[in-house]
């Protein structure tokens, strides 16, 4: 059975001070039969969570990673840049992008490329709002978000890894229940296995409200392997319950 993934995403937050505190004291907590933990830092902090997570098990993500190769796109950073720190893993398609950014499905399923490209492993996040929840699209919006990505992607789809997060359970403290994100998560794995035969492979996250309250509850769901998670990142002792939840 593959190993869980427990991905911290720190969204806008931190500074030099707070992310040292913060990962000195994650790492000091973690036991060495870990399940693979992983922390999105914002672009300026890669490189000082790359030295301060080195040989500790905690690989480096980004939050965004520009759909162009190089060039005249002034703000924007590649994803040969973000190899170049190391970085294992990148977040695309977050609901705070697509919703702050217009970030469309296509241009997603593009940076999920050009992460794959230059062997990074995208986080294509899915997921409805409240509003789509109340009107039964759900599925039809995580699917119509997801084929972007598989359309874009062909036979590397199973390198990616997909996160779950339904919006109105974003940083509200209103969790799904672990039936509905189960629901959710075997739909999205019927669609991954419609289009490889490995996808078996791809750890498919919940995200939205995980706390160290819920986790293993949500973490013992057939087709959830893991967690995207905002807030409780930020919080070493809770940060460590949600690994420890997932071992
Ligand atoms: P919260 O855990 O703060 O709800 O955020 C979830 C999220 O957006 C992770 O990407």
């Amino acid at each position: 059975m593959k190993k869980k993934l427990i991905a911290g995403n720190w969204k806008m937050n931190g500074s030099s001070a707070v992310n040292e505190v913060l990962l000195k004291a994650v790492i000091a907590g973690m036991t060495g039969n870990d399940c693979l933990v992983a922390v999105c830092v914002p672009a300026p902090y890669l490189a000082q969570a790359q030295a301060l997570t080195a040989s500790s098990g905690i690989d480096v993500g980004s939050q965004d990673v520009s759909q162009h190769e190089s060039g005249a796109y002034t703000g924007e950073v590649s994803a040969a840049m973000l190899k170049d720190f190391g970085v294992r893993y990148v977040i695309v398609g977050h609901s705070e992008r697509r919703q702050y950014h217009a970030e469309s499905d296509a241009l997603v399923a593009l940076k999920a490329q050009r992460a794959l490209a230059s062997g990074i492993t995208p986080i294509v996040c899915v997921g409805e709002t409240l509003a789509e929840r109340e009107a039964g699209q759900t599925e039809e919006v995580v699917k119509r978000q997801l084929a972007a990505v598989i359309h874009a992607n062909g036979h590397c789809i199973s390198e990616i890894v997909v996160a779950y997060e339904p919006v109105w359970a974003i940083g509200t403290g209103k969790t799904a229940t672990p039936e509905q994100a189960q629901q959710v998560h075997a739909v999205l794995r019927a669609q991954l296995k419609a289009a490889t035969p490995h996808a078996d492979r791809v750890h498919i996250l919940y995200g939205g409200s995980m706390n160290a309250a819920n986790a293993a509850h949500l973490l013992g769901q057939l087709d959830i392997d893991g967690g995207l998670v905002g807030g409780a990142s930020l919080k070493a002792p809770d940060f460590l319950s949600i690994i420890a939840a997932a071992r």
